[in-house]
């Protein structure tokens, strides 16, 4: 039988996405966890797990390339994928928030918003008639009013830590994002039995 593909992202979302796969029974390879291999096999279930950067997810799922894939809500909200969201796996909760420093006016005409996720800000923006001018960044966002690179950013709140330590305030909150699994629409119907069944021993586990 063929392996079960799992494409996890590395980083923040890992650990709670392993833990959550743990508790659902899958028994699954320490290296995993602490090894800087990329593709890592779990014989005993017949899973091949793929480590990506959590923005490639969902390209690696619709590709086909894995049959499955854990990738965040602002991921996909970000990019259009064809790919079926089969379960809200309630972890790595945190929102998409504006925010900035707190000195800056908010009557500006066309403000310039830092962000990752261009998408997700333009549509907020548009969505309340409000013209603005995107600057695409891939990281350390909250520099960007920091050092005058724009007026008002665009991102991930999670314990609102960095927002602190660096003096920007929030203004509001845009959408709740929670990790989601996702299933190439070909594995599906291919290996329709043991997705479901990973998507009922994971549905046991999630806390929402
Ligand atoms: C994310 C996000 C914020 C931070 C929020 O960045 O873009 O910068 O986490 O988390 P907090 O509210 O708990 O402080 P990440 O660390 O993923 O890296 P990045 O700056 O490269 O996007």
């Amino acid at each position: 039988m063929d392996a079960l593909t799992i494409a996890m992202p590395k980083g923040r979302i890992f650990e709670e996405a392993y833990e959550l796969l743990v508790k659902a029974g899958y028994d699954l390879p320490k290296e995993l966890d602490d090894s800087r291999k990329l593709i890592v096999e779990a014989p005993n279930e017949n899973i091949r797990f793929i480590l990506a950067k959590p923005m490639d997810v969902p390209a690696y799922v619709e590709h086909g390339v894995v049959d499955i894939g854990i990738a965040g809500k602002d991921v996909m909200l970000e990019h259009d994928r064809d790919v079926y969201e089969l379960l809200d796996l309630g972890i790595s909760r945190c929102y998409i928030a504006t925010a900035g420093m707190p000195d800056t006016p908010m009557n500006k005409v066309s403000p310039r918003v830092a962000t990752k996720y261009p998408k997700v800000a333009s549509q907020y923006y548009r969505g309340k008639g409000e013209q603005v001018e995107i600057i695409e960044l891939n990281g350390s966002i909250e520099l960007a009013p920091m050092i005058g690179l724009a007026d008002r950013i665009v991102d991930i709140v999670s314990t609102g830590k960095t927002l602190k330590e660096n003096g920007l305030i929030e203004y509001e909150k845009i959408v709740d994002i929670t990790s989601r699994l996702i299933v190439n629409p070909v594995s599906y119907r291919l290996k329709q039995e043991r997705i479901t069944e990973l998507v009922g021993r994971l549905r046991k586990q999630v806390i929402l």
